[in-house]
């Protein structure tokens, strides 16, 4: 009987808990360590932000009216669908329900730990009698007393999420601004920004979003991005501005285009770095970047630890369905019944890869962006492990909204659709 560890109670720590209890033959119950008193991770919205009475962050970045961007059809895991009543796109009060009932079903509370914090997880090598040496992980965790605890496991998931710690670009002179300078992590509602003028950095699911959140309650967005410029139609209080290149002397921003602007406000809304403070990454033959973790056999599994799992780093997915995936195969390969390459053979597959897409023009920080690679990426998952693959339908939907998304970035959300068929999904109204 393997044990496995599960680091964090978000859907990733679910998922891997839900799936290793339900093949008892071959896994003892999990032990899932969650650093906060409930479910759900990113979805177990806070009013607060910064840090708890305990001093320890605020590890969501859930803002208050937050509604889903993708429809709970293709966000739902494939064996557990959202309650049929329910919208498309679901206020994240919904996902957090949705979780906790995911949860309950399927008996995993008795196996969480909260209030729990990894400090450290660290390979060992054990020589049982007549065997072979293999590496066991030792888990040390501590609770809010402080008491920490150390125990030994065949297995660790990681599933600790990576939209936590903020990335926060350097911009030369920001010291010389005299506004409120926050990030999306710490943004929670609108009202507070009324009348102000605020320069939203970043113009992806976040950016968007907030800026039209602000623009909403009568703030003047200057939404600033280094893409080509947006042409669909933004509501009337954002204008579009370059990429932030400095602050000036006088405290004002200057943009790439040599424009300047004063504002009230400075919002990153610039993404998350990765952050393990629990690992150690040289001793795992790792190296974690902000934006990057490699090399990662399958985005999962770093080629001189194979009993190790990091569940749910790849960007622009559909989160439950590829966590799905990914929690199966790396069972799989836990039973035994996928075999992984070598060591050698591993590394070499992963500097391939990430050297084709670095010679396709790929940016480094872009590396682990699946889009749309997810989709043979779960086949080839489940082509391997043996487990059945995700209907044809996710995808067509996922790109379908995807398209919606670029016409009407405002109110794309007000569409329903329902599923027919492993192929086939329907508009409802
Ligand atoms: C603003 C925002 C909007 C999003 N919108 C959507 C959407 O519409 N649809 C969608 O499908 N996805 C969306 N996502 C992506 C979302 O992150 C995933 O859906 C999913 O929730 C990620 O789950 P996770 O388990 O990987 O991480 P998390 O949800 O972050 O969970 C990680 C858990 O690990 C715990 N933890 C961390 N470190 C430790 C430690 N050292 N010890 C113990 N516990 C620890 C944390 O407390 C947390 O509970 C959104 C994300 C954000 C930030
Ligand atoms: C976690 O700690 C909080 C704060 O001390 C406490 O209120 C809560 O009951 C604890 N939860 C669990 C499940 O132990």
């Amino acid at each position: 009987m393997l044990r496995v560890a599960v680091v964090g109670a978000g859907a990733a720590g679910l998922c891997a808990a839900r799936h290793v209890l339900s093949r008892p033959g071959c896994f003892a119950p999990p032990v899932v360590f969650e650093l906060s008193d409930s479910v759900g991770g990113t979805w177990c919205y806070d009013e607060r932000a910064g840090t708890y009475d305990s001093g320890r962050p605020v590890h969501s970045s859930m803002y208050r009216d937050l509604r889903t961007n993708l429809p709970k059809e293709v966000m739902m895991f494939p064996d557990f669908p959202f309650d049929p009543q329910l919208s498309s796109f679901l206020p994240h009060q919904e996902v957090q329900r949705y979780l906790e009932r995911y949860c309950q079903s399927h008996g995993i509370r008795p196996h969480i730990r909260f209030n729990t914090t990894v400090e450290s997880v660290k390979p060992i090598v054990v020589t049982a009698e007549g065997e072979e040496e293999r590496t066991a992980w030792e888990v040390t965790s501590s609770d809010l007393s402080g008491r920490q605890k150390t125990e030994t496991f065949d297995s660790v998931f990681v599933c600790s999420g990576h939209y936590s710690d903020p990335h926060i670009p350097h911009i030369p002179g920001i010291e010389k601004f005299t506004g409120t300078v926050l990030h999306s992590h710490s943004y929670r509602f609108a009202e507070p920004f009324s009348g102000q003028s605020v320069v939203v950095l970043g113009a992806k699911a976040s950016g968007l979003d907030i800026s039209i959140e602000l623009a909403k309650v009568g703030a003047q967005v200057t939404l600033s991005h280094r893409r080509p410029r947006l042409t669909f139609p933004l509501p009337s209080g954002i204008r579009q501005a370059t990429s932030v290149e400095a602050v000036d002397d006088k405290g004002r921003i200057r943009f790439q285009d040599g424009s300047v602007t004063e504002a009230d406000v400075l919002m990153f809304c610039t993404g998350y770095n990765f952050r393990f403070p629990f690992l150690d990454a040289a001793q795992l033959g790792l190296e974690i970047q902000d934006h990057m973790i490699s090399p990662l056999y399958r985005f999962m599994v770093p080629p001189a630890f194979p009993s190790l799992f990091f569940i749910g780093i790849c960007k622009i997915i559909c989160p439950f369905p590829n966590f799905n995936c990914q929690v199966q195969f790396a069972l799989a390969v836990l039973a035994g019944s996928v075999t992984l390459p070598t060591r050698a053979q591993m590394e070499d597959e992963v500097r391939r890869e990430l050297q084709v897409k670095l010679e396709r023009g790929v940016q480094h920080r872009h590396l682990l962006i699946l889009d749309q690679d997810q989709w043979e990426y779960c086949n080839m998952l489940s082509r391997s492990a043996g487990f059945s693959p995700l209907p044809p339908v996710i995808r067509s939907l996922f790109e379908e909204v995807h398209q919606q998304r670029q016409i009407h970035p405002g109110n794309y959300r007000k569409l329903n659709y329902r599923l027919i068929s492993d192929t086939q999904w329907e508009l409802i109204d």
